[in-house]
């Protein structure tokens, strides 16, 4: 037996360490959960994708009184995103939520399904996809969706 060690560094940053453009990006993703449409968990998310050719496309949670038919906020904007732009590769994703207390204090962390699909968007573009991760107390920024999902099932899996 040997052990496979695999290691992801993720960047913890205070707001005023942040860029102007991570700052406006994420206040994008924050602005959009006024539009999340969460009658059920009350858990408002919202997310803001910087495309290459520097257009955002932002989106939130959608549910459904039928549960399993509602979308995550972050694939609810990539598959808008890679709907209106096909041919754009992904450069930030931000993704913010709040409750109804207000924003989270921690960064909000990517369920496992948005996970794959955010690693389908980085793989199909062949370009890394930062992740700004927005908590009131701090933020994560994770260099590409390989660090925020090791070990994980690809199209070249299956080859
Ligand atoms: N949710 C997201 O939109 N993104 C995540 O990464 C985690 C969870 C949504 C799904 C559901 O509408 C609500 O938050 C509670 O799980």
């Amino acid at each position: 037996m040997k052990p496979l060690t695999i290691t992801a560094v993720i960047n913890e940053y205070q707001w005023d360490e942040l860029s102007k453009t991570d700052q406006e990006l994420i206040q994008m993703a924050k602005d959009s959960t006024n539009h999340s449409y969460a009658p059920y968990s009350k858990f408002y998310v919202g997310a803001a994708a910087l495309l290459n050719n520097d257009v955002v496309v932002c989106g939130t949670n959608q549910e459904n009184a039928a549960y399993p038919s509602g979308l995550c906020a972050e694939r609810t904007t990539l598959f808008y995103a890679n709907s209106q732009y096909p041919n754009q590769g992904v450069k930030t994703i931000a993704i913010a939520a709040r409750n109804e207390r207000g924003f989270i204090d921690m960064p909000i962390p990517p369920c496992g399904s948005c996970r794959q699909v955010m690693l389908e968007t980085e793989k199909r573009f062949q370009q890394p996809m930062r992740i700004l991760l927005y908590g009131e107390k701090s933020i994560y920024e994770v260099k590409c969706v390989g660090d925020l999902l090791p070990l994980s099932f690809d199209a070249a899996s299956m080859e």
